[in-house]
């Protein structure tokens, strides 16, 4: 028997991948008037349709879930109509694409939230460092509001309509955000999540809002059509939890009942502030840690290259691949990989926000931009 590479095809629920090479959720900030997804997006996606699958950046599911200035959002006509100018594009272009459900939590300024609120956590815990404001200026973060037991179900609830939203807007299916530090890790996090009711304490209570959004998402589009995504010893965003295996040998069984489309690990290399108090050689990896308890489809991320995804694929604890930064600066990155191509550097200052350049204007190998 041959083990796979990335271009041996997948299946993921009902849908066949023609290769591994994903696009990762990638946030871009270009998001027009009422957060609804720029006008050039449909073209910047569907030049990337050659990847087995894109996951589209991360939406949030509510305006109290919004984190920075210009992202796009999945609660209104306008940006269902957005977004399906964008799926229609890449599914001409024979692609398939997943859109990424995202609440911020306390990752947030007031200065970026349409009613000018404070962010909203589990616990009122400030996060270290600053945020960008509305005008991209770093600012301190606020003291977030804590959120009251009795909102509990219709925060649930918004990332059920987000998920009725994207199906209207003609997404293949959708991913949680449940990674970075954003509102549903905060929950999980013994040092954002200091409750003392049934979402705080223990670890199943602090896993409780995740688990609850995993049924209430799949419960609209089926488990089949739904992928969730984890950053197991991640510290971005200020999280530093204090018994991550723990956590996650929890979190990871519970969710390998639900039957996912996929379960979508962040290598904890890919997952941090960078501080140099972090010693990432000492962490281990989050796909071969847990690939043992996790039965299905298992999605790496973070620093992969073509060798070392290939490496994941065929020593066979993950079994396909994320790429974010490479599908940036190269639209056609499975054919350069398949062909052992170049690689366009990618320009981080054009990552977030700006105009189309450093986001339509990156050429195909032969120099065509599409
Ligand atoms: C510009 C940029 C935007 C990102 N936006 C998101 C996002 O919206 N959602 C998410 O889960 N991760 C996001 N990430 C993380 C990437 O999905 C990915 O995990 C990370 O870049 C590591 O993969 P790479 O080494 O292949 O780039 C972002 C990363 C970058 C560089």
């Amino acid at each position: 028997m041959t083990t796979p590479n990335l271009f041996t095809p997948l299946a993921l629920g009902p849908l066949v991948l023609p290769n591994r090479v994903v696009m990762a959720p990638l946030t871009r900030m270009r998001a027009g008037p009422g957060a609804v997804a720029g006008p050039t997006a449909p073209r910047y996606y569907a030049q990337r349709a050659s990847a087995g699958l894109i996951i589209a950046e991360a939406s949030q599911v509510s305006p109290q879930g919004q984190g920075y200035a210009s992202t796009p959002g999945i609660h209104s006509e306008a940006q269902i109509a957005g977004w399906k100018a964008v799926t229609e594009a890449v599914h001409a272009a024979g692609g398939l694409i997943f859109l990424q459900l995202w609440h911020v939590g306390r990752i947030s300024h007031s200065s970026v939230r349409p009613d000018g609120s404070l962010p909203v956590a589990p616990s009122a815990v400030k996060p270290e460092g600053r945020t960008p404001n509305a005008a991209g200026q770093p600012v301190d973060f606020e003291v977030p509001r804590a959120l009251d037991l009795a909102e509990l179900p219709a925060l649930v609830e918004t990332y059920a309509q987000a998920a009725r939203n994207a199906m209207a807007a003609g997404f293949d299916g959708v991913e949680i955000h449940g990674a970075n530090g954003y509102l549903l890790e905060q929950f999980l996090n013994d040092q954002t999540n200091l409750r003392t009711d049934a979402y705080g304490g223990s670890i199943a209570n602090r896993a409780r809002l995740l688990l609850e959004v995993v049924d209430a998402v799949t419960a609209v589009w089926g488990s089949d059509r739904v992928g969730l995504r984890l950053s197991p010893f991640g510290t971005a965003n200020g999280i530093s939890e204090s018994d991550p295996i723990a956590v996650h040998s929890y979190v990871i069984p519970e969710v390998s009942r639900r039957k996912l489309a996929y379960l979508h690990l962040i290598e904890p290399r890919a997952s941090g502030t960078g501080k140099a108090d972090v010693d990432f050689a000492d962490r281990p990896s989050a796909a071969k840690l847990f690939r043992d308890v996790y039965d299905g489809v298992l999605m790496a991320a973070g620093n992969f290259t073509a060798e070392s995804a290939n490496a994941a694929l065929d020593e066979g604890w993950a079994d396909v691949i994320a790429f974010g930064r490479h599908f940036i600066s190269n639209p056609d990155l499975p054919n350069r990989i398949r062909t052992g191509a170049a690689l366009t550097p990618y320009n981080r200052p054009t990552f977030y926000g700006g105009d189309d350049k450093g986001y339509t204007d990156y050429p195909e190998l032969d120099g065509t931009v599409r």
